[in-house]
């Protein structure tokens, strides 16, 4: 199914609830490290917060996000920001870099992705990720299929993640033609912002979203109560247990 169908974002809640995921990006920005001149493509470019560095680093930035909402707060940033699904790009030989963070997990169809991305870049250019890898969130995918379960719904039907391993993502970017220079997992625990019932109305809409508004609000307040003890502090500070793959390849 394409990604735009529906639009399970909200632009104001991914800025009050989830803007550690831009701020947090020092590492994958540092493997970008753009260059004037350079085209970037930024897949899931979300609210173009990333983007908008890249434009000061004098790269020109073509961001693709599947939410109209994001992708309007990106343009007001002047990034060249289009709503589309990123697995269904068509570009040939366009990009010095394709470039991702905190996306490719929303993306199941990986290895047809890969070869989509290496025919968009330019031979000798790089695909620099940022995204959850295996093990991440595994409480709260846990507390999910527990309280989901409860309810008679089955949540492997409708994960909307995909979290592989640095093996399983080495071995699609090679099948894809890469040469990977890098790709490895390290666990990232994440103070939110504010606390994880802003984190399930920002990111689990597309989950919950044919249950009548009690009923979401019934799996969420019990969600959050099954969760309190595993991740809240006694300061009252949430932390989502976030595992991130990282990697960098080159299309030779
Ligand atoms: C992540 O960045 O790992 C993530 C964010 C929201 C939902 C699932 C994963």
């Amino acid at each position: 199914m394409d990604k735009t169908t529906h639009d399970y974002w909200q632009a104001k809640d991914y800025a009050r609830h989830a803007n550690y995921v831009s701020a947090l990006a020092d590492a994958v920005m540092r493997d970008l490290a753009p260059q004037a001149g350079e085209r970037i493509l930024d897949l899931g470019c979300g609210d173009g917060a990333l983007g908008a560095l890249m434009l000061q680093q004098g790269a020109k930035v073509l961001g693709i996000d599947s939410s109209a909402n994001l992708v309007e707060v990106a343009q007001a940033r002047g990034v060249d920001a289009r709503v589309g699904d990123a697995q269904n790009i068509q570009f040939v030989g366009e990009f010095d870099a394709v470039f991702s963070n905190a996306a490719l997990h929303w993306m199941p169809r990986q290895q047809d992705l890969m070869a989509r991305v290496f025919r968009a870049l330019k031979s000798g250019g790089r695909f620099v990720v940022e995204m959850g890898g295996a093990g991440n969130i595994a409480l709260i995918r846990r507390a999910l299929t527990e309280i989901l379960a409860e309810r008679g719904i089955d949540f492997a039907r409708r994960d909307p993640w995909i979290f592989p391993t640095p093996d399983e993502q080495r071995t699609r970017l090679e099948q894809a033609g890469f040469k990977v220079i890098k790709c490895h997992l390290h666990p990232r625990p994440t103070p939110l912002p504010t606390d994880v019932r802003g984190w399930f109305e920002t990111y689990c809409n597309e989950i919950l979203f044919d249950l009548s508004n009690a009923d979401r609000a019934d799996v969420i307040d019990h969600m959050v109560e099954r969760l309190r003890p595993q991740i809240c502090d006694a300061k009252g500070i949430w932390t989502v247990d976030y595992v991130r793959l990282n990697f960098v390849a080159v299309k030779p």
